[in-house]
C-alpha cells in the first residue's frame, strides 16, 4: 500500500509530497513539530498533544492553522488511509516559503506537513533486559520546551549513544539531569520515583505525564524536583520515556550497572500499569 501524506491542505502519495527549497523549515529549521502514538488506530493524549503543539507555536510566534478539532479530522484521516493497526503520526509545521531573510516574513502562509509510519512496539528483551546509555552535557539552547524541528543538537547528541553502542544519551545541565536527546529521563532511588521538573530545559513529555499519573493514581511515591549528577549516577532504577519507545529501563550508564543491572521492581510496576492504560485507550469509542 503507497504511504499517504498531507502536505497543505491535500493528501497525496509520500513520493509526490514535494516542498520548495526556500521553506524556511529547510533554509532555517524554523518550524515546530509532534509526534503522536496511534494505538488501535486511535491516537493515545491527543488533545495532550495538540496542546503541546500550540505551546512551541506560541514560543515561535507562528499561528496555528488549524483548530483542535480540524486537526483531530486531520490525524484521523491520515490514519485510515494508511496502513497498520498501530501508528505514529509526524506533524510539522514551518513558517512557510519565502525570500531567505532572518526576520519573519510577511502574510506567508506556514507550510503543513503530516505524515504516519507503522509503530512497532519497543522489542520486548529491550524491556525485559534494559538498554545502555551514555551521558553527555546538555548543550542545547534555553527553550528546549519548544518541540522545534531544528533539532541539530539533538541528533549529534543521539550520534554520541550510537557511536558507543548504546541507546540513548542522558543530559546534564550545570550539575543536574535534563532529558535524553529524544527522550524524557526519571531515576529511581531508595523507593522514591525521581522526575526533573517541566521548564525551559527539557520538552515536557506527554509520556512523562502519563508516568507521574499513573504513579499517583497507584502509591507510587514521586518526587518532582531537580535530579542532582551524583543522584543520577547512584539510582537504583533509571527510566527513558517517549511517544515511540513507551518506557524503557536503561539498565547501564556509561558502562556502569544501574542498581542491579537488570531492569528493577518499580520498572516492571509502571511498564505493566502502562500497558493496561494504553489497553483502555484501545477499547475507547471513536477518537
Ligand atoms: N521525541 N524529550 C525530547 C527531547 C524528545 O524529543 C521527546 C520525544 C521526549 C518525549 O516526549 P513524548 O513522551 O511526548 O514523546 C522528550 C519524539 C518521539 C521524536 O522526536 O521522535
Amino acid at each position: 500500500m503507497v504511504q499517504i501524506v498531507h502536505l497543505n491542505g491535500q493528501f497525496l502519495p509520500l513520493e509526490e509530497a514535494r516542498v520548495p527549497v526556500l521553506d524556511r523549515g529547510f533554509i532555517f529549521g524554523d518550524g515546530v513539530y509532534e509526534v503522536i502514538p496511534v494505538y488501535s488506530r486511535h491516537p493515545f493524549r491527543l488533545q495532550d498533544h495538540l496542546t503541546r503543539l500550540q505551546h512551541s507555536l506560541d514560543g515561535i510566534r507562528l499561528a496555528n492553522p488549524h483548530s483542535d478539532t480540524e486537526w483531530a479530522v486531520l490525524v484521523g484521516e491520515l490514519v485510515a488511509r494508511n496502513e497498520g493497526e498501530d501508528q505514529y503520526v509526524y506533524l510539522h509545521i514551518t513558517r512557510g516559503v519565502a525570500k531567505r531573510d532572518h526576520a519573519f516574513p510577511k502574510d506567508t502562509p506556514p507550510t503543513v506537513f503530516m505524515m504516519s509510519n507503522p509503530l512497532l512496539p519497543p522489542d520486548p528483551a529491550l524491556r525485559q533486559n534494559g538498554v545502555a546509555a551514555v551521558t553527555a552535557a546538555d548543550n542545547r539552547w534555553l527553550r528546549c520546551d519548544i518541540k522545534a524541528i531544528s533539532l541539530l543538537p539533538n541528533v549529534l547528541l543521539r550520534q554520541q549513544a550510537v557511536d558507543a553502542g548504546t541507546a540513548e544519551t542522558v543530559m546534564l545541565r550545570d550539575g543536574f539531569l535534563s532529558e535524553g536527546s529524544a527522550s524524557n529521563i526519571f531515576v529511581v532511588k531508595n523507593g522514591v520515583l525521581l522526575a526533573p521538573p517541566k521548564g525551559p530545559l527539557m520538552l515536557p513529555g506527554i509520556t512523562y505525564d502519563v508516568v507521574i499519573e499513573l504513579a499517583a493514581a497507584n502509591s507510587i511515591v514521586f518526587h518532582v524536583e531537580p535530579v542532582p549528577e551524583s543522584t543520577l549516577r547512584s539510582a537504583d532504577e533509571i527510566w527513558l520515556t517517549s511517544s515511540t519507545k513507551e518506557i524503557l529501563p536503561v539498565t547501564h550508564l556509561d558502562s556502569q550497572a544501574v542498581g542491579s543491572g537488570l531492569p528493577g521492581p518499580l520498572y516492571r510496576k509502571l511498564d505493566q500499569l502502562y500497558q493496561d492504560y494504553k489497553a483502555t485507550i484501545m477499547r475507547q469509542p471513536g477518537l
